[in-house]
């Protein structure tokens, strides 16, 4: 053997280490295994929330052993400081900001992607592939209401998914630099932060943003909305696109989205639906009723990973428009050249920033065929009745009030003491809550007003939950009242 060829034999040797063999496979596999599912038969038992450790980042060096570490300790290492702080996300009682899920179905999708690691990011890599996300964009279109032939992309979440809707819009409307300051984007105080995002991202950070007016249930008033593009209109001002909210996070409100498709109709607006939250109620009876007028938007945001309960890591993005999503994203190099296209198939690539991608489909197209849609549709069902459920149970408790009532599965209230600062007591409530930490809520704040939310989509939330936080706030109650001197222990 001359000298080249030993030395490509030594790092060989050890560069083979990354592929083991079934025997070696089973030495990590199995704990894994065994760990997730110690896990899954926990996950309801663990606290929901266990505070925040700071000093944390001191386990977690920026040096690598050259050399391999036993895989029981480094399962170790993620329970105690990975797994164990902060919010269990993957526990029912996860019921602030918007829960996502965690499907097991969907791990195992996840790790059939991984091993195959089939190249989705076209079609010519991997025309299966890309048929199946296809299939998942159709599927949702139908739900929706669009034609099934519209565009779509399976983003990483609502956030980016959100960003390609405002660059296909802003490229649809031909929105030239020089236009920007005189060009409105019309939404509300309750959008989602990243859609203020996506507009700064996309370039349109200059354009005017109109913040319309909101009623009493935190919608968009349709008809302020409409007085104000022909104002703007009037002034010599470019309207270009609405947005409007299909379930906002805050509150759960859902925009007028029959009226303000019209009006975007008359104006000739772009009209953007972010339902990342709320968009798969349409699966559901009332659902349906609640969002009637989303198929009259341009493009449409709905998460996976909230709705269909799936791991973090996947929202999906609708465009009417097929060619104008694809004329907003396509690209092409002299390195892709051989790739060949089919007509009628458009790659994720082509619609969408991203080149190389996760096979993210698989992750939803699994649990869709292990299970069929009936238990996702049960759940969502259960999740509405849920939430009135709890609106009910808390109205009997003393001193609580609805602050609106939920139009999803978003509750907000407030206990209001009976002495004192209310907004105060709400705040002490809520940490007094994350110190029990046998659920999670979170809170916000409207008009001055401090709110108690209570977020209910995570599949494994039951009524059992729902009993439990009732406790954990009258817990909380009384923790407060006695740190405040209202009461005496025995009073508690
Ligand atoms: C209504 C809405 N839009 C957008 C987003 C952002 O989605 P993501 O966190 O998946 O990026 C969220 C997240 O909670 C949301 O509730």
């Amino acid at each position: 053997m001359g000298d080249l060829e030993k030395k490509i034999s030594l790092f060989e040797h050890v560069a083979r280490k990354l592929e083991p063999n079934e025997g070696k496979r089973k030495e990590t596999q199995d704990p894994i295994i065994e760990y997730t599912n110690e896990f899954l038969n926990n996950v309801n038992g663990i606290s929901v929330f266990n505070g925040i450790n700071y000093e944390i980042k001191n386990h977690f060096p920026t040096e690598f052993n050259e050399n391999s570490e036993p895989i029981d300790s480094i399962i170790k290492h993620l329970k105690e400081h990975v797994h164990y702080p902060g919010i269990n996300a993957a526990s029912g009682g996860h019921l602030g900001y918007i829960p996502g899920g965690g499907i097991f179905a969907a791990s195992l999708g996840d790790y059939l992607a991984d091993i195959t690691n089939d190249y989705v990011g076209v079609d010519f890599a991997s025309p299966g592939g890309v048929a199946l996300e296809n299939s998942l964009i159709g599927w949702m279109a139908s739900i929706v209401g669009y034609p099934t032939t519209c565009g779509g992309n399976l983003a990483s979440g609502g956030s980016i998914a959100n960003l390609i809707a405002v660059t296909t819009a802003r490229e649809s409307c031909e929105i030239k630099t020089i236009a920007i300051p005189k060009t409105v984007i019309y939404l509300s105080k309750q959008a989602h932060h990243c859609i203020e995002k996506a507009i700064r991202i996309a370039g349109l950070k200059d354009c005017i943003l109109r913040y319309i007016d909101l009623n009493e249930k935190c919608q968009m008033i349709s008809e302020e909305l409409n007085n104000q593009i022909e104002k703007d209109k009037a002034g010599g001002l470019f309207p270009f696109m609405v947005v409007a909210s299909a379930g906002t996070t805050d509150v759960g409100a859902i925009d007028p989205l029959s009226e303000i498709g019209n009006i975007c109709n008359k104006h000739n607006l772009w009209y953007h639906i972010d339902a990342a939250y709320g968009g798969f109620f349409l699966l559901t009876d009332k659902g349906r009723k609640k969002l009637n007028g989303i198929a009259l938007s341009d493009s449409i945001v709905l998460d996976p990973h909230k709705g269909l309960f799936l791991p973090y890591g996947l929202g999906a993005v609708l465009i009417k428009n097929k060619k104008k999503m694809h004329e907003a994203h396509y690209y092409n190099a002299a390195y892709l050249q051989d790739f060949r296209h089919s007509e009628d198939v458009q790659s994720p690539a082509e619609l969408s920033p991203e080149l190389s991608k996760p096979f993210r489909g698989l992750r939803l197209w699994l649990p869709l065929k292990i299970h069929g849609t009936a238990p996702f549709k049960a759940s969502l069902e259960e999740k509405l009745l849920l939430t009135k459920y709890f609106v009910q149970e808390i109205k009997k408790v003393d001193r609580f009030e609805i602050y609106l009532e939920p139009e999803l599965s978003v509750a907000t209230y407030r206990y209001v003491p009976i002495t004192g600062d209310a907004n105060s007591f709400n705040e002490a409530l809520v940490k007094a809550t994350h110190e029990d930490g046998r659920v999670f809520i979170s809170s916000t704040s409207i008009g001055g007003v401090f709110v108690l939310r209570l977020a209910i989509l995570s599949f494994r939330t039951h009524k059992e939950t729902i009993d439990l936080a009732i406790q954990v706030l009258k817990d909380g109650v009384k923790k407060v009242l006695l740190a405040n001197h209202h009461l005496s222990v025995d009073q508690c």
